[in-house]
């Protein structure tokens, strides 16, 4: 199997009490979402919403402030109502025809955000979730009674119900090595290692057995991919807004060059060392990028002398080199976009794509976006990206007495139909018939 193939593939996200909406389901497409709608619809709050789950469940350092960049609670939470709980419940594909639903519950009692419920929910097999600080593992009955032999030899229960104290089921710990194959019946028997999660200092708590089936193509269990590759989907998932213009232009110390942030100010980190590590080339999709775009400009991550990074560029046909305050913001803007993709977050969430880009780097990017086997979702207000898109895969977002809702085209085909014999492009339709 590939490994575009073993990723987690998103399918749909239900968000119930975020910020401004209420109850809502976005079903996603493989690939591109374009995210349209008017002003205060919610584009940036659903894209933030990835933003606060990454921050919720993989950057648990104490102390547990995931809302901090919203200030309070009480302005994550619909209506401001405290007492309210806020939900997202996200549907995978798996491998080898498998899915998964995660669910996470959060309350926000006296403005502290709790992890107050947990649940991971691989359909037809098992369902483990730590609500509070009990853990309760639940077979699927129709596995179970298939497996019935194995679990009474094993002395395995059904549902265990015991107190933990453990932040997150993302973080339990999978025994490696510890797992027991049956072949026979293609399942495996292993070992879920609680441990309270205290920086620095962890130790065991309990241990449970459990069954799971085993993934062929993989050799590995389940219930082990599935834990692994939840927790790395939130890690890997990506936001970026427009550039900081200034930020993105100052001189980075090598070390900040990990992840593309959300503004952009550690590009030039990036980008130099992948130039090193490609022997003085950056990666193609950025190299093509610019040949294609910008053919007059070269571009060199240079050096400042105290050992910062910066890109420079010479521009060939005016023959001048151009330091960060001469590179125009449709370049930076350009790059950041890329950078972010070339990373291959498991989502990438673009707010206002269209800022500082003419229409033909839009349409380019646009394009990029549609065939880099990534799933992205981006909020605009660009015909333009509508267009190159096209309605298939518009995701639209309005205000309601409910909170904000998302919907997908209905009856595509018929309007596609439509849209071709009254000659109308996608921009069009969305803008007079659609919205
Ligand atoms: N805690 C909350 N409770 C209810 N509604 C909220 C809450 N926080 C934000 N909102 C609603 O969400 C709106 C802001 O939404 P958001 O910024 O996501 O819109 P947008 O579609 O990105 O708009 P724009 O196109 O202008 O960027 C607010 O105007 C408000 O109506
Ligand atoms: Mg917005």
């Amino acid at each position: 199997m590939s490994k575009e193939e073993e990723r987690l593939r998103l399918k749909s996200v239900r968000i119930q009490n975020w910020k401004g909406f209420k109850d809502c389901k976005l079903e996603l497409y493989d690939g591109l979402n374009v995210l349209v709608g008017p002003n205060s619809s919610g584009k940036t709050s659903l894209l933030e919403a990835f933003k606060f789950l990454k921050k919720a469940l993989v950057q648990t350092e104490s102390p547990y402030l995931p809302h901090l960049e919203w200030w309070t609670y009480r302005n994550i939470v619909y209506g401001n109502d405290e007492t309210k709980p806020i939900r997202f419940e996200l549907e995978f594909q798996l491998p080898e025809e498998h899915v998964a639903t995660y669910e996470a519950v959060f309350t926000g009692a006296g403005g502290m955000v709790t992890l107050a419920k947990e649940r991971i929910d691989l359909k037809n097999v098992v369902s483990l979730s730590i609500e509070g600080n009990v853990l309760t593992i639940e077979y699927d009955e129709h596995f179970f009674e298939k497996h019935l032999s194995l679990l009474k030899e094993n002395g395995i229960s059904i549902k265990v119900k015991f107190n933990v104290e453990l932040i997150s089921l993302l973080q339990v710990k999978i025994g490696f090595g510890l797992f027991k194959k049956y072949e026979e019946s293609q399942v495996v028997l292993l070992s879920l290692f609680l441990f309270r999660n205290i920086p620095d200092f962890e130790f065991l708590v309990r241990e449970v057995k459990l069954l799971s089936p085993n993934l062929t193509s993989l050799d590995e269990p389940l219930v082990t991919y599935t834990l692994y590759n939840l927790k790395k989907f939130f890690a890997s998932s990506l936001l970026i807004k427009h550039p900081d213009l200034v930020g993105i232009r100052q001189p980075q110390t090598h070390k900040n060059g990990d992840v593309i942030s959300e503004r952009g100010e550690n590009l030039a980190a990036i980008l130099h060392r992948w130039f090193l590590q490609g022997g003085g080339r950056l990666p193609d999709r950025i190299e093509r990028a610019l040949q294609n775009l910008f053919p007059y400009f070269t571009l060199r991550p240079d050096i400042t002398v105290d050992g910062r990074v910066f890109l420079s560029i010479q521009d060939g046909m005016y023959g001048a080199r151009l330091d960060p305050p001469s590179i125009p913001d449709g370049f930076y803007k350009l790059l950041h976009v890329l950078t972010a993709v070339e990373s291959k977050p498991s989502i990438l969430l673009i707010d206002e794509l269209e800022n500082s880009l003419h229409s033909e780097i839009l349409e380019y990017i646009v394009e990029e976006l549609k065939n880099a086997n990534i799933t992205s979702i981006v909020a605009t207000h660009s015909p333009i990206v509508v267009d190159v898109a096209g309605l298939e895969c518009l995701q639209l977002l309005e205000r309601t007495s409910e909170g904000n809702k998302v919907r997908r085209v209905e009856n595509l085909e018929e309007i596609q139909r439509w849209m071709r014999e009254k000659k109308l492009t996608p921009s069009e339709m969305w803008l007079y018939q659609l919205q």
